[in-house]
């Protein structure tokens, strides 16, 4: 196993798969947010029951948690052995996929997203930690929609989100069609493949923008 991911190939595939785990959490992440601006009802009920179920927490949270600091530190650790590498000699026979700009600010979209993330914790999952297991407060399952709707009020906040969700557009328009070739599912799919990935990385940065932007307006 350690052999694995002390091969190129390895920490790619690697690097690639614990992409898809975080590419299918930002789905779910972001239908249940999309419920917020159809229904404070039905976004408190779904905020309710990830909070609260067991298994969401004490299984698929600390996963969750390992996914994201895997991938980072995998990610910086691409990077550094990519320019050791390239300071020998520049092997591309990836054709222009390999040398595109975005391909390499991979690192540079990361960490704006690593920056996004430590504010996005400060803001949502350090209170609900501190709410459900420091501070033990009580549990009002329609707290959700306020939160969340109340987070959104300062322009700077929302600023610093939209920002972020740019640069997320960015990081999944490469990230996608690398993590596939990372794992050889370009062949013959090819054309179906980045077209899926493209709709993803604008998509879905862009709802998210829109439900930021709906909640500051609608103050
Ligand atoms: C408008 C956009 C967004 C809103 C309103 C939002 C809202 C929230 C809320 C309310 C939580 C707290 C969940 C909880 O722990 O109870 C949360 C957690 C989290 N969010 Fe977001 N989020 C947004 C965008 C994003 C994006 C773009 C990413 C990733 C790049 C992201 C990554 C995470 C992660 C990793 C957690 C921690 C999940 C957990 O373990 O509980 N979020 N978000």
């Amino acid at each position: 196993m350690s052999g694995f991911f002390k091969s190129s190939i390895g920490r790619k595939v690697a690097m690639a798969l614990s992409a898809f785990f975080l590419m299918i959490f930002l789905l779910q992440h972001f239908v249940i947010n999309l419920l917020s601006v159809f229904s404070a009802d039905a976004f408190n009920e779904a905020s309710h029951f990830m909070g609260t179920n067991p298994l969401i927490q004490f299984v698929m949270q600390p996963i969750l948690i390992f996914g994201v600091v895997f991938h980072f530190v995998m990610g910086f650790v691409l990077e550094i052995k990519n320019k050791k590498a390239r300071q020998v000699s520049y092997v591309s026979n990836n054709g222009n996929a390999n040398s595109t700009w975005m391909s390499r600010n991979m690192i540079y979209s990361g960490a704006a997203i690593l920056a996004f993330i430590v504010l996005h914790f400060i803001d949502f999952w350090i209170p609900e930690i501190n709410h459900k297991y420091i501070a033990f407060l009580p549990e009002d399952p329609t707290r959700y929609f306020g939160e969340l709707h109340h987070k959104f009020e300062n322009p700077i906040r929302v600023g610093a989100y939209v920002i972020a969700f740019v640069f997320l557009a960015l990081h999944l328009l490469h990230g996608f069609t690398s993590a596939f070739q990372s794992v050889g599912a370009t062949a013959g799919r090819k054309k179906t493949m980045k077209d899926i990935g493209k709709a993803y990385a604008i998509l879905i940065p862009l709802g998210f923008i829109f439900i930021a932007l709906y909640h500051h307006l609608n103050h």
